[in-house]
């Protein structure tokens, strides 16, 4: 590390991540956002892309950015997205199939996998924005399923913090629900656990599930949530309940719970375990075990440069496995690794080990 952790942590906390890069260094910065981002753009990550699709682990790329501010920025989001999708595509023809990578019960499985934010493909979801909704993300969003369903690949939307969860899942769902897109493409969204409503939205999702039908089932992503930090301070500040769980522990129990409820609706929808926690994900290969699902009807996901080793091992396991790509610059990169450094403290020995070459 360019920087001790903790200075790193107090830097990214008051100055940000432009600040940081400044102090660190671009060198030193770039060999460790090299760890987690697998290239500054789609071209230049499409090796990693390529040497985790050989070692059987499948991918889903997320092209990192800062806060969209305007229509201009929300159009270049999804010009970028569209060029990775064709840059992969391009990337994955003639590569030897994976079975257990390309084909579930419900059918065939994309190869290219786009994971994509709807704050990026509008300005007015941020707070305090004017006109603020996902309206004017619509139109870019449907052009991107357009472009993945033309090149038979997959998109998935991304879960933000909690005042635009109703927005990104709304825009998400009508969108699929369109006649166009009603023989693809692949999709899905993610549902976050710590929030104490987890249940009743996971409902939300398997009850359109159950009245939309479509070629591809919707694919949901089970995560914890990355939005703690902000969910607690910006409740507290307004007086509000706070909307997560507060204690570890009742988040994990909760994760395990929502586990079941989905491997329940394996059938219905395609359930994706996305989680570095060994015992979250322990719980899940034994929910699957318990229910006789097979091995490619459950998928185990990990954060690029954060659950490498239980990605390979999960893979070893005969599992189906999908590393989360970042693709982006500098500055972005630094931004993404920042938010990992402060998601929560058991990242602290990870980059520890990293950072002395353990
Ligand atoms: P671990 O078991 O260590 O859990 C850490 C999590 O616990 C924190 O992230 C937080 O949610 C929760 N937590 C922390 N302190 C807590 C406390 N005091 N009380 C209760 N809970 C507490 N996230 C997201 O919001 N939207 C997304 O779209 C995605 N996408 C995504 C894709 C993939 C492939 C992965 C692996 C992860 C994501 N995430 C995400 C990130 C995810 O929500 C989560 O932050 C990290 O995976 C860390 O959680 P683990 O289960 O891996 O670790």
């Amino acid at each position: 590390l360019p920087v001790p952790l903790g200075l790193a942590r107090s830097l990214a906390r008051r100055h940000g991540s432009r600040t940081l890069v400044g102090v660190a260094g671009a060198a030193g910065v770039r060999a460790m956002a090299g760890r987690f981002i697998a290239g500054e753009d789609a071209a230049d990550a499409l090796p990693a892309v390529r040497r985790l699709w050989k070692d059987g682990i499948a991918t889903s790329v997320d092209l990192l950015g800062e806060a969209t501010v305007s229509e201009a920025e929300a159009d270049a989001y999804r010009d970028r997205c569209i060029e990775v999708l064709r840059t992969l595509s391009a990337g994955s023809a003639r590569f030897p199939a994976r079975p257990l990578l390309e084909h579930d019960q419900h059918g065939e499985l994309p190869r290219v996998n786009l994971s994509v934010k709807v704050s990026a493909l509008t300005p007015h979801l941020r707070a305090g924005a004017p006109g603020r909704g996902a309206a004017s993300a619509a139109p870019r969003l449907r052009e991107i399923l357009r472009v993945a369903r033309d090149l038979h690949a997959h998109v998935h939307v991304d879960m933000e913090s909690l005042d635009h969860r109703e927005a990104v899942r709304d825009l998400t769902l009508s969108l699929l629900a369109e006649p166009e897109f009603a023989a693809g493409p692949s999709a899905g969204i993610v549902h976050q656990a710590y929030l104490t409503d987890a249940a009743a939205e996971l409902e939300v999702l398997l009850g359109w599930a159950r009245r939309t039908p479509r070629a591809q089932p919707l694919s949901i992503r089970l995560v914890k949530g990355a939005y703690w930090d902000h969910e607690v301070v910006e409740a507290q500040q307004a007086g509000w309940t706070v909307p997560v769980f507060t204690d570890r522990r009742a988040c994990d129990r909760e994760y395990e719970r929502l586990t079941d409820t989905l491997l329940d609706h394996a059938d219905l929808v395609r359930p994706l375990i996305a989680s570095h926690n060994l015992r979250s994900v322990a719980h899940a290969i034994a929910a699957q075990r318990a229910r006789g699902l097979e091995p490619d009807a459950v998928e185990y996901q990990v954060l690029r440069g954060l659950g490498d080793p239980l990605a390979a091992a999960l893979a070893a396991e005969g599992l189906r496995v999908r590393t989360y790509c970042p693709i982006g610059d500098l500055v972005a990169g630094m931004a993404y690794l920042v938010r990992r450094l402060l998601e929560n403290t058991a990242n602290d020995s990870f980059l520890r080990a990293h950072a002395s070459g353990t």
